[in-house]
């Protein structure tokens, strides 16, 4: 028998066979029990989470007469459902990244109007539909304005941001979000368990925690792992597959860095170096180590997010007891700074290790004096500052004296105040310059930022400055704000700058 991909094998059949889209899932199924199905859909969302799957069970569970009493389920087993699970004219799909002419979407213009043949409706699943070119999509979107009563469109796209609004006003949106680290570690295990293929609980949770939100790419890995092994599937097994530097090397990186011991950054470097590993890839497996580190430090159930074989966990602990908060954080702003500079450096391996000795060196607070240098040069060279960069200040409005402390901000380059920038708000009271913060900035600006604001408000005007911690609804907590900072890191792509 020929090998089928475990994705492919897996691909759900059923609405309760998706997993992590509960909030899409529940209301499709109301909108079919309750009869109130619309005629256009889009999909959006990263891709393999479960977009495409879950317009074909929606496709069928429109048409399925045995929907209604089966909770809106199509139920697979009557003539209809055996007729769209093969080949059939009902449901058709399109890749619009192959067929965005505007011939095309003329096209189903055309054959959208004859009736369906098995059932009540006729589904269109349009994929990548950002793809379609301007033509298309207004041949399309008079389509959408005027459907036949039995035509259904659902349109999948991994970027909305790049569909026209009229074409997204007619359409019931829903966001199909990154999955879980727990709910994928699960999924992969329930795959395991029908392989009936042994496995320890810390290899689901590795291949979880690489496929990063999609089922898709987790469940290719989980394919890779399955085939490269007989007998238990174990951590280390899925690291070799992954060709993640093994985690007892980057531990003792990371305690070398983090504990400054210099000759043990550059022998350790060199050591992993030699084993062929990738310069960027030491880079982007220290930050996510540094971010396990974070997580024990800050997190009550980090044992239990991390769900790391007990030996690996304890080292961290271990590694945890000797740094302190705002060094973490600079060392991942730090590695993550890096990484566009690695892409484009002549000599990768230099500026990784200047950088580790970098972190290794510093508390993580901030600077004062150099910090001071920073702000006198600003202040001498205004010529130096680009139009762009000048700023405007009215001394007797708060507000606008905060917008300058912004701007200074900026230009120093400093992201992780301008990240909770949100949770600050200030006013004149007074002779007093009052910044009411929420928790986490309070914490924040005490940790390491007075120093700093205070010089750059007293830049533009003379007052008192006074700090308020207001608790506000939903004004996020220190714990919280480093868990989702450590979270939201991401290492790949992107801007490169945790915010
Ligand atoms: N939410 C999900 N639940 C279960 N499996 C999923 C889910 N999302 C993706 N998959 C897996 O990934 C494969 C591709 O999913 P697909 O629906 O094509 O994703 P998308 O269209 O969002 O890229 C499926 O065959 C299935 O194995
Ligand atoms: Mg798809
Ligand atoms: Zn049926």
């Amino acid at each position: 028998m020929s090998y089928v991909a475990l994705y492919r094998k897996y691909r759900p059949q059923t609405f309760d066979d998706v997993i992590g889209q509960d909030h899409i899932i529940n209301t499709l199924k109301n909108q079919i029990v309750g009869n109130k199905v619309s005629h256009a859909y889009l999909f959006t969302g990263t891709r393999g989470t479960g977009k495409t799957s879950t317009a074909k069970i929606f496709a069928r569970a429109v048409n399925c007469p045995h929907a209604v009493e089966n909770n809106g389920s199509p139920c697979g087993k009557c003539p209809t459902c055996q007729q769209l699970l093969g080949a059939n004219m009902d449901v058709i799909e399109m890749d619009a990244a192959s067929n965005n002419g505007v011939d095309y979407a003329r096209d189903i213009r055309e054959k959208v109007q004859y009736p369906p043949v098995a059932g009540p409706y006729k589904v269109y699943i349009i994929d990548e539909v950002h793809m379609l070119s301007v033509g298309a999509f207004n041949a399309l979107l008079k389509t959408l304005e005027e459907p036949p009563k039995h035509a259904l469109f659902v349109l999948c796209t991994t970027e909305v941001h790049k569909i026209p609004a009229t074409i997204l006003s007619r359409c019931m949106r829903f966001d199909f979000r990154l999955v879980p680290t727990a709910t994928l570690a699960n999924h992969v295990a329930s795959i395991f368990d029908k392989e009936n293929k042994p496995y320890t609980k810390e290899a689901t949770y590795a291949i979880a925690q690489a496929g990063e939100g999609s089922v898709r790419d987790c469940v290719s890995i989980a394919d890779r792992c399955y085939s490269c092994t007989t007998g238990t599937l174990t951590y280390d097994d899925v690291m070799a597959v992954l060709g993640v530097s093994s985690k007892n090397s980057i531990a003792k990186l990371c305690k070398a860095i983090l504990t400054n011991n210099t000759s043990d950054i550059l022998t350790e470097t060199d050591t992993l170096v030699k084993e062929g590993k990738d310069v960027a890839r030491l880079s982007k497996d220290l930050s996510l180590y540094i971010k396990d580190l974070l997580t024990v430090k800050v997190c009550k159930n980090a044992n239990e997010m991390l769900s790391l074989p007990d030996d690996a966990y304890f080292q961290l602990v271990e590694l945890a007891k000797q740094v302190q908060v705002p060094k973490l954080l600079f060392a991942i702003d730090t590695l993550v700074g890096l990484e566009n500079g690695l892409r484009y450096a002549l000599s990768p391996l230099m500026l990784f290790e200047s950088a580790a000795l970098k972190i290794g060196a510093s508390t993580g607070e901030v600077d004062v004096e150099g910090l001071d240098r920073r702000i006198t040069r600003l202040e001498q060279q205004p010529q130096n500052l680009t139009a762009e960069s000048m700023v405007v200040v009215d001394k007797t409005n708060a507000q606008s004296v905060w917008r300058g402390v912004k701007v200074k901000l900026e230009q120093l380059g400093d992201p992780l105040l301008l990240g909770i920038w949100k949770d600050i708000s200030v006013r004149f009271e007074g002779g007093n310059f009052v910044v009411n913060c929420g928790k986490g900035a309070h914490t924040l600006i005490e940790l390491q930022y007075k120093m700093q604001l205070n010089k750059l408000i007293k830049m533009f005007c003379d007052k008192t400055i006074e700090y308020q911690l207001v608790e506000k609804e939903n004004s996020g907590d220190l714990d919280r704000r480093l868990q989702s900072l450590a979270s939201t890191v991401k290492f790949e792509g992107g801007t490169g700058k945790p915010v």
